[in-house]
């Protein structure tokens, strides 16, 4: 029976169904896996299911002669090293789509959590701070009718503007690569083609952009220096802003307050200044994290495997250049 290795023990389901086509085996250590561990573990396998933090290098894919498929339970495969997998004939599976709603309610809760300082006073509240009724050191802005800017306008962020335009009444900017007309006229979008001008003039500043060469810290001193008391979310990628100069920012005015659920490197240091500065709020890469999407990630991980094993196509394959 061919083999399948899972480095994580997260997914009963998802090995429930690789089970009826492979013998599988979980990594189930707290810690996650070596690439020595990786190697060892997936010895003669014939595909494994790799998390967004398991780095496949070049060593790890020369190791595994047997492999044929890395199905990463995530939309982003930055990760694996694809030239490599390319080179040796293997197969990369991702996990798009299926993620689009929840990571735009969570994006919609980190707004909304930045609008009305949720966080900033719970920590007040854990701190024993709440002696009497008083909300001046909480009082926040609004996020109905207020401006919202989009960078990237892929599914995540056409999801994040349709429920700002339609659930928040949100005057909706967006800029991108490619300007989607469709969309701008079904949701009544501004399209900007100058990144420097959609940040001059927003309330918040939402990042959706995938990670290239050309979004690399995006949002850089020249943007954070134009902008006034904007709050910031990013649940892309944290490499798409300089976050040393987000902190200046915040300490400047520039930027009112940041909510972060990447960040770079990830995880951040926790004794750093990103983590400790009382107006950046950080999440541990949720944005995917609902029960529903994680377990159907999964599934589709898995599937993936299965598809190519029955040589059919994978539900969605990374198309290596
Ligand atoms: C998460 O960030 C993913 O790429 O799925």
């Amino acid at each position: 029976m061919s083999k399948v290795f899972v480095t994580r023990n997260w997914h009963p389901n998802a090995v429930k169904l690789l089970s009826e086509y492979f013998s599988v085996k979980v990594w189930d250590q707290p810690a996650i896996p070596t690439s020595e561990q990786i190697i060892n573990s997936a010895q003669e396998c014939f595909a494994i299911i790799t998390e967004f933090d398991d780095k496949i290098t070049s060593d790890i894919i020369k190791s595994i002669p047997s492999l044929k498929v890395i199905s990463n339970r995530a939309v982003g495969y930055e990760n694996i090293d694809l030239t490599a997998a390319k080179s040796n004939n293997i197969k990369i599976g991702n996990t798009p789509g299926i993620l689009v709603e929840t990571c735009a309610d969570f994006t919609m809760g980190l707004m909304l959590d930045l609008a009305r300082n949720i966080t900033f006073s719970n920590r007040n509240v854990l701190d024993g701070k709440w002696i009497s009724f008083d909300q001046t050191p909480y009082l926040g802005t609004d996020v109905y009718q207020k401006r919202l800017a989009i960078v990237g306008l892929g599914q995540i962020a056409t999801s994040v503007a349709r429920r700002a335009v339609n659930g928040f009444n949100m005057n909706v900017s967006y800029w991108s690569r490619t300007r989607k007309t469709q969309i701008e006229s079904e949701l009544n979008l501004n399209y900007v083609d100058d990144i420097n001008e959609l940040v001059q003039n927003c309330d918040y500043l939402s990042i959706h952009c995938a990670l290239t060469e050309d979004t690399y810290r995006i949002i850089d001193k020249e943007q954070f220096d134009l902008m006034q008391d904007v709050k910031l979310i990013n649940t892309s990628r944290g490499p798409t802003i300089n976050q040393n100069e987000l902190i200046n920012a915040i300490n400047n005015g520039n930027i009112n307050s940041a909510a972060l659920d990447v960040t770079d490197p990830e995880p951040p240091n926790h004794k750093s200044e990103i983590v400790k500065h009382p107006k950046i709020l950080i999440t541990p890469h949720l944005g995917s994290g609902s029960q529903e999407t994680f377990n159907k990630m999964a599934i589709m991980a898995a599937k993936n495997i299965i598809n190519v094993y029955q040589n059919k196509n994978m539900i969605s394959e990374v198309v290596i250049e």
